[in-house]
């Protein structure tokens, strides 16, 4: 009898080895590229397209081909209900081209704000599953994207064909990824600074995330985590920020204030936007931090206020040496930038603070974020976005390597 349930116990355990394996398959890798003239950062999507990263998204989008295949979404399905979920303000939408009983959608552009009616399409998204180290194989994923036409694009960098959104939407590009492709619900995302530092990475799935530099290190295993909010009616994520600190001196912005409009992601704004509220006293605070370690100022570069004179900053591997700036978060964990993701040499001999002031916003203002963290800041860090859990795990990469080392090579054999 004994020997009986020994057999049977194995058995099942063995079946349940076995069944997450079949089950869930590999995660799905793109490379991230920078785009130097806009700051912006793209994907391939499929043969030649390349998409804008937008990660407070709620759609993918691009430009209507004649290979698009007509889908005829009722204006009832539940995908044209997940389409139009998230209203673009300013756009008018009904949701419904009545007359040919199709589902109509308002693909949106990042960068200029304008919108657009759109029909919903199938389409596939190719791109490379991982192990986290290297591609594995090619994958084909199905999905539903909204097509626009070509004057959707402006603004957009030069060979971009749309926007992919990674908002946590049911036709935003991590929930397709994860229903198609039958991995978990979040996505990584690890920014490079392009150019020479080369191209950074995007895991649908979530991880791991190995890079050359450290090739065992699974840079998953070292997240720390803070709860992702959203807001009614808007698909980007948000995250309570409780106070700044710059070196160890609380800036003097309450939370009350960065309550009020909150903490949002966005890699669509190259730099992190404070409101005045919160920019004037942290502007303040950086001054005189400097100015006591006797940087010398010089005149500001647009759209940057406070830049200094290289020459009297100290640089070190972790940037010049300047005040590090903390976000304490909800949870109790602390985003700490230093020089390298708080200063940005904007000409030779002259770096500015990367943190600009909103332009046209009324201090206090709750319906405008209180700061909007931007692709500068988000760069170099393994962010990833978990749509179950709904929370936001970051981990800020050693001096020694940057997202831009992650190994595109396929393993032969
Ligand atoms: C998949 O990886 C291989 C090997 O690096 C590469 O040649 C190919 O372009 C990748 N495919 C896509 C769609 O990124
Ligand atoms: C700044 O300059 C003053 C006057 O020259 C000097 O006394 C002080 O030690 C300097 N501070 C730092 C941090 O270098
Ligand atoms: C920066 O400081 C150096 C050394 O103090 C000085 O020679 C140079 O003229 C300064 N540059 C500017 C733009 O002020
Ligand atoms: C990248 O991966 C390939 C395949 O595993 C390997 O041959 C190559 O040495 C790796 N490159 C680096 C820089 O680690």
């Amino acid at each position: 009898m004994a020997r009986l349930l020994h057999h049977v116990v194995l058995a099942v355990s063995l079946l349940t080895l076995a069944w997450p394996a079949s089950c869930q398959r590999l995660p799905v890798l793109v490379p991230v590229t920078k785009d130097r003239a806009t700051s912006l950062h793209t994907i391939p999507f499929h043969y030649g397209a390349n998409l804008v990263v937008d990660i407070a998204g709620p759609l993918v989008w691009s430009e209507c081909q004649s290979d698009h295949l007509p889908a005829d979404f009722a204006c009832r399905s539940d995908t044209c209900r997940d389409a139009n979920t998230y209203p673009v303000p300013g756009c008018s939408a009904t949701g419904c081209d009545r007359k040919h009983k199709v589902c109509t959608v308002y693909p949106y552009n990042p960068v200029t704000g304008a919108c657009a009616a759109g029909s919903l399409v199938h389409t596939r998204f190719v791109a490379n599953t991982t192990n986290g180290k290297n591609p594995v194989e090619q994958v084909s994923v199905r999905a539903v994207s909204a097509c626009a036409t070509k004057e959707l694009l402006k603004s957009l960098p030069r060979g971009a064909t749309g926007v992919a959104g990674l908002a946590g939407s049911g036709v935003a590009l991590p929930a397709q990824v994860a229903s198609s492709q039958k991995v978990a619900k979040k996505f990584l995302l690890c920014l490079s600074r392009g150019g020479v530092y080369g191209d950074g990475v995007a895991i649908f799935g979530g991880g791991p995330l190995h890079l050359t530099a450290q090739p065992e290190t699974d840079y998953t295993q070292s997240l720390e985590y803070t709860p992702l909010f959203t807001k009614e009616g808007n698909p980007a994520y948000y995250v309570s920020v409780k106070s700044i600190a710059l070196e160890n001196s609380i800036v003097p912005v309450s939370t009350r204030t960065l309550d009020a409009g909150g903490v949002v992601l966005c890699t669509r704004v190259p730099y992190t936007l404070l409101r005045p509220d919160v920019y004037l006293p942290f502007a303040d605070a950086f001054r005189t931090a400097m100015k006591a370690q006797n940087a010398s100022m010089v005149k500001s570069v647009a759209p940057f206020g406070l830049c200094y004179n290289t020459s009297t900053l100290a640089n070190t591997r972790l940037g010049y040496l300047v005040p590090t700036v903390t976000l304490a978060l909800e949870g109790g964990k602390k985003w700490t930038m230093t020089g390298v993701h708080s200063m940005v040499d904007v000409k030779r001999g002259t770096a500015c603070l990367a943190f600009v002031q909103m332009k046209g916003v009324k201090a206090g203002d709750g319906n405008v974020p209180a700061m909007i963290v931007g692709g500068f800041q988000l760069e170099n860090f393994v962010l990833q976005f978990d749509l179950e859990k709904k929370r936001l795990g970051f981990f800020k990469l050693p001096f020694f390597t940057n997202c831009g080392h992650f190994n595109f090579t396929r393993r032969s054999g």
